[in-house]
């Protein structure tokens, strides 16, 4: 059988680098093209490190039409297509940069695949396109409804894919929309890395457990949820990128337009993802309690049926399993990859 190249746009992020791992240890060769607006060439380094193998790394950004025609120049067979800004507060207040970057960027990725007749994508969506649930669990099914220009920008690539597959049914886009990835990889050399103060719960927490942060605050504690905080459907990273080897696999052997949820089905709330931490870190997390945060859903989980049965997956390791790891990760590396403790 021969090798299968991936062109892994955004491969050096969070999910991008613990997606190259399951790659690259799944026998495909990966190219990484990744601008570094928001990772670091250390990132990739530590990828072939874990994986034993080389990553071809371009960088890059899937804006500029030069870069992408050079990039595919070698044979590509398929595109796993991360880079995007991702900050949900950011995005309402610089929409232009979200739509020029996320959905400019997708556009410019497909003339390039058009051009070169690469016709397999799997696409980074979120569920935050489902924007206020009206049911629990969520399936692929419900109403898209984003309620700020990140989850819009989601959903205009998921329309845009539509279309493309439409357009030539040769053509497989397996659109995924994540829930809550948490956690790093076991090795806890590679792991999510926030410039600034963390947004989302998970790294936030690890921060409050290294001393970096005083405090958390749970944002509202009058939910309509069993202990009054927020319940997220969490996926361990590692989970997450196995997914998208699945995925990929799927759209070697199938053509069209797919949405496939990726979360586990479960809910956990704030208060029990402190304590989940705390056992893991065996430390405590100060807390308090602070108003409710806006745009914020009391709870949202996955219908994870989809995955299982279009792709045979399903979430393996648990929450507390994503805690042990990633405050592995945090440990080893308290200042992200600019500490390059680990690396070497
Ligand atoms: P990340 O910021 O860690 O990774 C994104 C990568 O893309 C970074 O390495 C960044 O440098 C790169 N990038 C951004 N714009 C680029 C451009 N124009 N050209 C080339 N590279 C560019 O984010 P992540 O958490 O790994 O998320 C990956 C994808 O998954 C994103 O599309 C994000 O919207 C989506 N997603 C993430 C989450 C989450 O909770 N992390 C949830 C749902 C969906
Ligand atoms: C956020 C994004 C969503 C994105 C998702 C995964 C918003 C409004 N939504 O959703 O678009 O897809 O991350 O990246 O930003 N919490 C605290 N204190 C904190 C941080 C979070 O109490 O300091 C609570 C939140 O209120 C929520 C839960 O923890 O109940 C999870 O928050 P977060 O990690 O930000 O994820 P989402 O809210 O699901």
């Amino acid at each position: 059988m021969t090798v299968k190249t991936v062109l892994v746009t955004g491969g050096a992020g969070y999910i991008g680098t613990h997606t190259m791992v399951e790659l690259l240890t799944s026998g495909y060769d990966v190219v990484c093209l990744d601008n570094f607006s928001n990772s670091s060439p250390e990132a990739v380094k530590r990828v072939e490190k874990i994986a034993g193998k080389r990553v071809t790394s371009v960088t890059g950004d899937v804006r500029d039409r030069e870069v992408m025609s050079r990039v595919f120049k070698r044979p590509i067979d398929g595109v796993i297509h991360f880079a995007a800004l991702k900050a949900v507060g950011e995005s309402v207040a610089k929409p232009t940069d979200y739509y020029g970057n996320n959905v400019g960027g997708s556009l410019a990725l497909l003339e390039a695949m058009n051009e070169r007749k690469v016709r397999r994508i799997v696409f980074s969506s979120s569920a935050t396109v489902y924007g206020v649930p009206e049911t629990l669990p969520l399936s692929e099914d419900a109403p898209v409804r984003p309620i700020n220009p990140y989850g819009h920008t989601k959903a205009m690539v998921e329309q845009i894919l539509r279309d493309w597959c439409a357009a030539d049914l040769t053509c497989t886009a397996i659109v995924l929309r994540y829930f809550n990835p948490i956690g790093a990889h076991p090795s806890g050399t590679i792991g999510e890395d926030p410039h600034d103060v963390p947004n989302n719960l998970f790294p936030f927490i690890a921060q409050v457990a290294i001393g970096k942060r005083d405090k958390l605050t749970i944002w509202g504690g009058d939910w309509e949820t069993p202990d009054g905080t927020g319940v997220r459907d969490y996926l361990h990273v590692v989970d997450l990128a196995r997914g998208h080897v699945d995925a990929l696999r799927y759209g070697f052997e199938n053509t069209g337009y797919r949405n496939i949820n990726l979360g586990t089905g479960q809910g956990t709330s704030v208060l029990q993802m402190v304590a989940a931490f705390e056992r893991a870190a065996s430390k405590k997390i100060s807390f308090a309690i602070g108003p409710r945060r806006a745009g914020d859903v009391a709870a949202c989980w996955a219908d994870g049926s989809s995955a299982q049965q279009l792709l045979g997956w399903r979430a393996a390791m648990s929450v507390e399993q994503a805690c042990v790891d990633g405050w592995r990760w945090q440990q080893q590396n308290p200042d992200g990859y600019r500490g390059q403790r680990t690396a070497g």
